[in-house]
């Protein structure tokens, strides 16, 4: 049984295992996006219902630039016909995105902005879409926004620290996820959130992503829930509230 008055206030998921899902039934590998489409529903609905704050999706890296024409087309599309401004406004969730929207093409950009915009007074849940997204990429580009004040003279060397530089990180208005889930069986961390990730908690399960239900989630927040979060101190120190 999940506690309901712990419910990690920031998840965030590599949605692995799509392309494998339908292959395994001989369909095509876009066929698992279709099915991973339906998942990304059904858990953003159960995120906002359990109150989770932030949900952020692993839904395109920057690396996935390189897959087949046909697949990427396929992605767009599929991420095109799944931002429903009455699902968002009916779960009460925001949407914003994290990632390289240089690279996006124009009317895909303008469609997830416009949702951006429409969404932007929902406050039960924002749902954090990781897309054209690398976090080697968001590092170097807080780096460059932070190089340009120096060059300007509005920041000294001296005054950079850890919460300046988190400041500008695209996904800044986040608080860093406590849970990280990866399915699809692989066990690693993929260029996804690397200075949020930190002090996370990681769960990887062999479930692909379209099988990924609302139990599957329940499974994963009651493992995290068993974990003892440290930041460091020991486990003594923890128990005593210190
Ligand atoms: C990884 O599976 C998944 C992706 C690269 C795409 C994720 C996209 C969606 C879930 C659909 C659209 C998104 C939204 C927000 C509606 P994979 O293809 O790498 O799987 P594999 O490892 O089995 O090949």
């Amino acid at each position: 049984m999940i506690d309901t008055d712990r419910i990690p206030r920031h998840i965030a998921i590599i949605m692995d295992g799509n392309g494998r899902w339908a292959e395994a039934r001989g369909q095509n590998r876009s066929k698992g996006h279709q099915a991973g489409a339906e998942s990304v529903d059904k858990i953003t609905a159960e995120c906002a219902r359990l109150g989770v704050k932030y949900l952020t999706l692993y839904t395109f890296s920057t690396e996935n630039w390189n897959r087949p024409p046909a697949e990427v087309e396929a992605i767009m599309q599929l991420l095109l016909s799944n931002l429903v401004e009455e699902t968002f406004m009916k779960n009460n969730v925001r949407l914003r995105i994290i990632g390289d929207r240089s690279r996006v093409a124009p009317h895909v950009m303008k469609a997830i902005e416009a949702m951006e915009e429409r969404t932007a007074g929902n406050d039960r849940m924002t749902l954090v879409l990781a897309f054209s997204y690398s976090s080697r990429w968001e590092i170097t580009d807080a780096v460059r926004r932070i190089a340009r004040e120096v060059e300007a003279g509005r920041m000294q060397a001296a005054d950079i620290d850890e919460a300046t530089f988190a400041r500008c990180l695209d996904s800044s208005f986040a608080p860093d996820p406590e849970l990280i889930i990866r399915t699809g069986g692989e066990q690693r961390i993929s260029n996804f959130l690397l200075w949020q990730c930190a002090y996370s908690e990681l769960y990887f399960t062999p479930i692909f992503w379209p099988d990924f239900d609302e139990q599957a989630l329940y499974d994963a927040i009651e493992d995290y829930q068993h974990r003892e979060r440290r930041f460091g101190k020991t486990s003594a120190q923890v128990k005593d509230g210190e």
